[in-house]
């Protein structure tokens, strides 16, 4: 099957040009009008523009074991209405993928279910090196050197040097100080009020473990991921990167703080919480001036019903992906930042990151993984209308402008102005290492 997709503003890495691209099965095979290429298939997209697929490098989709929650199939739909082509999983299921058997059970799975493509952390404990060390086909190693939901959970030093020093997988960490986010538990044993989310898991509990994590990277020369830092203070880390650190932030810590907790509630409880207004703005800086490249959504689903228990029963999470190329589509309206910029967070640098082959850009060669977007198409985010299984959104209520209107996978097309097409699968992601990261690819 081939397809010209004609007259788009296209948003090549040199920047976007008005021109058609021609996919041919699963790839990009021309950047170019090329009228004596013929195709079965023509796509008028004047008045759009064409970007590489959204690669979200941070959610978490509940399967196998937590499926009352999320699964992969509503996930993935949701994710292929929200213009993301690769999803990278985190371990935090039920069993937890922390065995080279269990990466490969939830590939298997991920092949029969998921509507994009797929790829899988596995998770460290305190003692399966050696599974960190023979796992493969899997972007890197993600640690909880602070716990979160679930029961992973790495922070003896001992532990963490080790897995610094003798793998050789990127690593990624969720960063919050686990003995000062219990010191503060301790000190608000007695509250229900969920604004203490935040000064549980303050400031200081996040900067004190992403420094901890950072200084492990730089003393071990590995590569090291900041998974959704949350503080405009982790940001100053950021500068002396040494080439070995990245960093990620996500739409809840760019646009919610303290002061939505009276309207939200535990809608936005989160790990890391959310911060303050001048939180907010201290990472979009941080953002537009390159000192953090990726921004992912952290989706982390719960009923509900789960969410509307007091605090502290509520859990910590929030469903993105389908709403956050959306969020991004909005600010380039409202002149925040530029379509290049938005490709670049959450296209491009993933892919360098963790070193996808043929993903996150429109090259010829690379993967058919495609999204249409119309910057002047408004639409408001309403429960009734999310894909994702717990059927809710902290969004619900906003109008946007800048959708997502179509979105290809490896060449098929999977969401049409509103309409999914399930019948076909998503590929499993490849990687490979060997090219270094981000900065090796500058
Ligand atoms: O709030 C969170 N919930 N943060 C995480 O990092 C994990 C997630 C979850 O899995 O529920």
């Amino acid at each position: 099957m081939k397809t010209r997709i004609k007259n788009a503003t296209v948003v090549l890495p040199t920047g976007s040009i008005r021109t058609s691209v021609i996919i041919d099965g699963t790839k990009i095979v021309e950047i170019d009008d090329a009228p004596q290429v013929t195709v079965d298939e023509t796509v008028d997209a004047t008045g759009l523009h064409l970007i590489p697929g959204v690669i979200d490098d941070q959610v978490h989709f509940r399967e196998p074991g937590l499926t009352h929650k999320e699964d992969f199939e509503h996930a993935t739909r949701a994710c292929a209405k929200g213009g993301i082509t690769s999803f990278l999983e985190m371990p935090n299921t039920n069993p937890n993928t922390i065995t080279v058997e269990r990466l490969h059970e939830k590939l298997d799975l991920a092949a029969t279910k998921c509507l994009v493509n797929y790829g899988f952390y596995i998770g460290a404990t305190p003692d399966n090196i050696e599974q960190l060390k023979a796992a493969r086909r899997t972007p890197g190693i993600k640690i909880f050197i602070g716990s979160s939901t679930g029961n992973l959970l790495v922070d003896q030093q001992d532990a963490l040097e080790r897995i610094f020093s003798e793998t050789t997988l990127p690593i990624t960490a969720h960063c919050e100080d686990e003995s000062t986010v219990r010191r503060n538990q301790e000190r608000f044993s007695a509250s229900t009020d969920v604004a203490d989310h935040s000064r549980i898991r303050d400031h200081q509990a996040a900067l004190i473990a992403t420094s901890r994590a950072i200084d492990l990277a730089k003393r071990h020369d590995h590569r090291f991921h900041v998974l959704h830092c949350s503080t405009g203070a982790e940001t100053e880390l950021f500068y002396d990167h040494q080439q070995l650190i990245t960093a990620e932030a996500c739409p809840h810590h760019l646009f919610f703080n303290t002061d939505d907790y009276t309207r939200l509630g535990s809608l936005i409880q989160m790990n890391p919480s959310i911060k303050n207004k001048e939180d907010n703005e201290q990472l979009w800086t941080a953002l537009l001036d390159g000192r953090i490249q990726v921004i992912a959504t952290d989706h982390a689903p719960h009923t509900l019903v789960e969410k509307q228990k007091p605090f502290p029963q509520s859990p910590s999470g929030l469903p993105a992906v389908e709403n956050s190329l959306a969020l991004m589509l909005n600010e380039v309206n409202s002149g925040r930042c530029t379509l290049e910029q938005v490709v670049g967070w959450m296209c491009d640098a993933p892919a360098r990151v963790w070193d996808l082959v043929d993903k996150g850009r429109i090259e010829i060669g690379y993967d058919a993984d495609l999204v249409l977007v119309d910057l002047n198409y408004r639409q408001e985010i309403r429960n009734v209308d999310q894909e994702t299984k717990c059927q809710w959104s902290p969004w619900d209520g906003v109008t946007l402008s800048g959708w997502p209107r179509r979105t290809w996978v490896m060449g098929h097309e999977v969401f049409r102005n509103g309409q999914l097409d399930l019948s076909k699968r998503g590929a499993e992601v490849k990687f490979d290492h060997a090219r270094g990261g981000y900065w090796a690819t500058a």
